[in-house]
């Protein structure tokens, strides 16, 4: 019949895209490689970031309403051991373990995941793009505060969330966000319900994210959302959507980000999930890249709250991400 073979026709470039990009796998899904991808950052900036896609993603056989979920990595950039384009073994992009354990862990849950790359696009040019020194603006390094984790990287992640829409593959409403540390302060900012400096509730239509995660930000005076002084325990931060706050108990952020969470749900009402990570340190969730198996039946110290943060965060993800509310 001329119909199915017209749709023959078109289907073998299709199959053939699928089967090369199943021949290069991961661990366990077998999922296309990852990708590095270019699109319009603020300011002028072309931004940089590896896209983690499912399995079928780019078979137009399936062409169908993904979801998605941005990643924005810490003060110490998205590369292994900070060398910028590290290759693993089998020349997939070699990233920071807890970054690229949750990508390649959304993509097999069927998530498209997009590491936002926000350090290496703006590489002084006095600097060579790939110079290891650029890739740390953790406090006390000479570039910290160079890249504002409060604005810059906030407009960031909205650049990533229009890229994402732009491929037409992805369902708006179902991009979640997910930020470590300095990239965990930008994920805070984006997550008010307001703007940083007036407590003004921003329009529902800029409300882009049907999720937000930040692990261990700061949330101390430099976040804002304050119209007295912070230190008299004043905070008008709240998120306007789903939040989950994953702070260890050791961690120095942690005292301001659970007053921050307090605040906001005495005074607000704000539904947060804070859960205690006891004996847990900043960065807990970074030791190892296996996705973890199980949680720990008592879960303190970092190895725990790692199993814990991963399993229940992911849980939180795709519970929000598959809601069916319409929140425009
Ligand atoms: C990293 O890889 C990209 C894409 O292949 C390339 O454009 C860039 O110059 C590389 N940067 C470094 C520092 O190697």
């Amino acid at each position: 019949m001329m119909t199915s073979r017209i749709v023959a026709t078109e289907l073998i470039p299709c199959i053939l895209v699928a089967f090369l990009a199943a021949s290069i796998g991961s661990s366990d899904a077998v999922l296309p490689p990852p990708s590095q991808v270019h699109f319009a950052g603020p300011h002028g900036v072309t931004l940089t970031g590896i896209l983690y896609t499912p399995t079928g993603f780019h078979d137009c056989r399936r062409a169908a309403y993904h979801s998605a979920v941005i990643l924005m990595h810490g003060c110490t950039g998205i590369w292994s051991n900070r060398r910028v384009n590290a290759t693993n073994a089998d020349g997939t992009p070699n990233l920071q373990n807890h970054i690229e354990k949750w990508a390649l862990k959304l993509a097999s849950e069927s998530i498209v995941a997009l590491v936002v790359e926000s350090f290496t696009p703006r590489a002084p040019p006095s600097l060579s793009q790939g110079d290891p020194e650029w890739q740390n603006h953790c406090s006390g390094a000479r570039y910290a505060g160079t890249v504002d984790p409060y604005t810059t990287r906030v407009q960031d992640a909205r650049a990533g969330w229009d890229y994402l829409v732009s491929l037409g593959s992805i369902d708006p409403k179902k991009i979640g966000l997910l930020g470590w540390s300095h990239g965990g302060e930008a994920t805070m900012v984006e997550a008010a319900a307001t703007p940083r400096h007036i407590d003004i509730e921003r329009p529902a239509s800029d409300h882009r994210f049907a999720v937000l995660l930040s692990f261990y930000p700061g949330c101390g005076s430099h976040l804002g959302f304050v119209d007295e002084i912070w230190s008299c325990g004043s905070s008008f931060w709240r998120p306007y959507r789903e939040f989950q706050l994953n702070v260890g108990e050791q961690d120095a952020f942690h005292a301001n980000c659970k007053k921050r969470t307090d605040i906001a749900r005495r005074d607000f009402g704000s539904s947060i999930d804070f859960p205690a990570f006891p004996d847990a340190h900043h960065t807990f969730d970074a030791q190892q890249q296996a996705w973890p198996s199980d949680k720990c039946q008592f879960p303190t110290g970092d190895d725990c709250a790692m199993r814990a943060a991963d399993i229940d965060g992911l849980a939180f993800l795709k519970r929000h991400l598959s809601d069916d509310e319409s929140f425009w």
